[in-house]
């Protein structure tokens, strides 16, 4: 039966992360992914790091949704989306050759893409800023580094609103389109780079746009036969009922507009991003699944309240494996921050949250969950998310029991210790919505599914 036949689930579901990324949205997004017909991411770039475990093979993806392994599936790269094209040819050859079919892959032809000056730029501003280059000191103690994956982000969504340097992919099939950009691009850049290098001491080699278009044709030749009008394609498969999963990237805390400004990334993260990054409109989402740890991390740069700089840290991030998909990184680890989470269910309109990495909580006595702010000697339950005054916050926590064994082979709510069970609970009550979703290990089989909409059978693709 084809899926759009069904119609007690919802057509279109999103999931977001709701903390600084890195909740297990991929794990998620591959449970959902059979599900449904077609995936679309719609934000971020190959900052993204999705980890998906199937079979014991663990798999990480950056560009390519994390519904490809979701056999038949149609997996799209939305026009919100900045994409590396060598990363993603790269990530494309890595999937086949490990039996992964890519044929349903399609790029949006309105994609913006990260060249090599995209890259290079997010490095220099990195340094300048690391050095004291560019203003006073921003945030709670941290550098004034962003802390960025330097994977070309920022600077590709600058060129994007900037317009006439702004390269699509689509620009990757009309050789005279793209070589006019490049071509403005190099010259504008050259002269801004090579001046900011050299009054800072940092080498610098000025970009060659004949260099840079020719290899951009060569990737477009490889890419030509997944660009596509994605938005069409999208709204094509909703005219005939099928069902789509928007899959944010990054996250909630780290959105441009609504997260930790300026320790963010450089788009709507949330769920708000994935109207102007797909082209369907916010109001046909009709169910939003937001994903969180069960603790916090945070990668790069920027306040976090409830962050451990202890043994207790230390033991959650060896246990969790906080170290980045996508940097290698160590993360920054702290206590639950609910006020955030808070924040972040009501910008999402979250229907239900998915609680990811339990597990790694168990063998602590006690557990504790911050329910509120102190700012300049005020309590609030409110969450601040400039910088400037999310930095100058005392996290209020709240102490509650911990549970001493592991979990990782429970498959039921009865089945979790009592500690874990008012854990999950608190988390519910706190948030006033449910956890339809718990996972205690990085397996597929290891999942809690409360909500009968997530257990329903797969079936096979129309
Ligand atoms: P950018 O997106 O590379 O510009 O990085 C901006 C900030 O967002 C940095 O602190 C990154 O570490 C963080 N970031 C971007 N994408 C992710 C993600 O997928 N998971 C976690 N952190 C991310």
């Amino acid at each position: 039966m084809p899926m759009g036949t069904d119609s007690r689930a919802p057509r279109c579901t999103a999931v977001v992360g709701l903390q600084w990324g890195d909740e297990g949205k991929g794990k998620l997004v591959d449970l959902l992914a059979p599900r449904h017909d077609v995936v679309v991411r719609y934000n971020g770039g190959a900052n993204a790091g999705h980890s998906v475990v199937v079979n014991d093979e663990r798999f990480a993806l950056h560009l390519v949704p994390s519904g490809i392994l979701a056999p038949g599936a149609t997996t799209v790269i939305g026009n919100g989306v900045v994409v590396d094209p060598a990363r993603l040819l790269e990530e494309i050859s890595g999937l086949e050759s490990r039996g992964v079919d890519t044929s349903g892959l399609k790029l949006s032809d309105r994609a913006h893409v990260v060249l090599e000056y995209h890259k290079a730029e997010d490095g220099l501003r990195e340094d300048l800023l690391a050095r004291g280059a560019a203003g006073p000191r921003v945030g709670a103690g941290t550098s004034q580094e962003i802390g960025t994956t330097r994977r070309g982000i920022g600077p590709c969504y600058a060129d994007k609103v900037t317009r006439a340097t702004g390269v699509r992919v689509g620009d990757l099939l009309r050789p005279d389109a793209l070589r006019r950009k490049v071509e403005l691009a190099c010259t504008m850049k050259n002269a801004l780079f090579a001046g900011l290098a050299e009054s800072n001491g940092i080498e610098w080699a000025p970009f060659d746009p004949d260099a840079i278009v020719r290899t951009a044709l060569g990737y477009g030749e490889h890419l030509k036969s997944r660009i596509t009008d994605t938005t069409y394609l999208v709204h094509d498969a909703l005219a005939e009922n099928k069902r789509v999963l928007f899959e944010g990237a990054n996250a909630t805390l780290l959105d441009v507009d609504h997260g930790t400004y300026p320790f963010v990334t450089s788009s709507n993260a949330c769920v708000l991003g994935a109207g102007p990054g797909s082209g369907v409109p916010g109001h046909q989402i009709d169910r939003v699944i937001g994903v969180m740890k069960a603790y916090s991390t945070r990668v790069g740069g920027g306040p976090m309240p409830t962050e451990l700089h202890d043994a207790t840290g230390e033991r959650i991030r060896e246990r969790g494996r906080e170290f980045g998909t996508t940097t290698g990184r160590p993360r920054r680890v702290g206590w639950l921050d609910l006020v955030a989470l808070r924040y972040a269910c009501m910008i999402n309109g979250v229907s239900e949250v998915a609680i990811m990495l339990l597990d790694v909580l168990a063998g602590f006595d006690t557990l504790r969950l911050c329910t509120a702010y102190e700012i300049d000697g005020v309590r609030t339950d409110r969450f601040t998310p400039d910088a400037e005054d999310l930095g100058r916050v005392t996290p209020i926590f709240e102490e509650v029991d911990g549970f001493g064994q592991e979990i990782t082979g429970v498959t039921t709510l009865d089945e979790l210790p009592a500690g874990a069970r008012a854990y999950v609970e608190r988390i519910e009550a706190f948030l006033g919505v449910r956890a339809g979703l718990i996972s205690v290990g990085p397996d597929r089989a290891q999942t809690i599914i409360q909500d009968p909409a997530l257990n329903a059978p797969a079936e096979a693709h129309a």
